[in-house]
């Protein structure tokens, strides 16, 4: 199971499935200088190693690989920037125009690490986290992608951990002051929120109105294609709701899944509650 540690509770959840199937479990802790762009936080991304370790070890894994930068990137990491820029990724990792977009590149140093990782640990099961949709989307088309290189790999997909009050654990919450962890609640706010509209781009607007009122800075707040992740303008198939915003320098990113409505009933969820009649059209 990749990380890049600073481990809370979302990440033991994932080591906590993978120890109850019975396997050896491998964690990586690796903080990837590739998949950070020039102007992140790559320098300041939390290192706690200790814990880390301690946490791993009372999980009960088997090992923890924690590799150096010349383990993984012997070529030099300029090189190996260049193998990433060349890497063939799968569409869902260069067209939906989201973390793709925002974060020019993070997708494909994502990829060349995690492969490299495949290579060097040949695990048969790897455990990523709901939390980072669009990546763990590009590491099933990957896998999926180069039999020949990864065998019969499965990636094995879990639910995003929350906070009580709905907030996504992530390494970077530690960074939110007081009043931002408030503002914070906006974002799984808006995705619940979002799936009582009729059609993906009024939960669209839902959402960026939600975000912006709570004075969140939104870099994409969309309704798409649960599989593709491109646009879709309706709810009869799988949906996923995504949004990334900053706060302040805090970047947070969220997702949740809208599971396909039946289109012949009505195109609201919640109709029988109000009464509604099936829509025509
Ligand atoms: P990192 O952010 O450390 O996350 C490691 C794994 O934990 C990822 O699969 C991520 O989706 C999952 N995860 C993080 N927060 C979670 C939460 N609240 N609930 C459930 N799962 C959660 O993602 C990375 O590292 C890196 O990009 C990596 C894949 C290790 C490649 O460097």
């Amino acid at each position: 199971m990749p990380t890049m540690g600073a481990l809370h509770d979302g990440h033991a959840s994932l080591v906590r499935r993978a120890v109850e199937s019975g396997k050896p479990v491998v964690v990586s802790i690796f903080v990837n200088p590739t998949q950070f762009g020039p102007h992140e936080d790559f320098d300041k991304y939390p290192r706690t190693l200790d814990a880390d370790l301690a946490m791993l070890e009372a999980l009960g894994v088997a090992a923890t690989y924690c590799p150096a930068v010349e383990d993984l990137y012997p070529e030099g990491l300029e090189a190996s920037r260049e193998t990433a820029r060349n890497l063939a990724l799968p569409a869902v990792a260069t067209t939906p125009l989201l973390e793709d977009r925002c974060r020019p590149g993070h997708l494909a140093g994502v990829a060349l690490v995690v492969g490299r990782l495949f290579d060097q640990t040949r695990p048969r099961f790897a455990y990523f986290g709901e939390k980072d949709y669009q990546q763990l989307r590009s590491m099933e088309e990957c896998v999926a992608a180069d039999r020949a290189r990864f065998g019969d790999l499965e990636i094995v997909r879990c639910a995003t951990l929350r906070e009580r009050d709905g907030l996504a654990m992530s390494s970077r919450n530690r960074y939110l002051s007081t009043e931002q962890r408030a503002q914070s609640l906006a974002l799984s706010r808006a995705l619940q929120s979002a799936h009582m509209s009729f059609r993906p781009a009024d939960a669209e607007q839902m959402m960026r109105d939600q975000l912006a009122q709570s004075g969140l800075e939104i870099e994409y707040a969309v309704v798409r294609d649960a599989t593709t992740l491109l646009d879709t303008t309706t709810f009869n198939a799988p949906t996923r709701a995504l949004i990334a915003a900053k706060l302040g320098s805090v970047r947070l990113i969220d997702n949740v899944a809208f599971p396909a409505r039946d289109p012949t009933r009505s195109k609201c969820p919640f109709a029988a509650l109000f009464g509604f009649g099936t829509p025509t059209g």
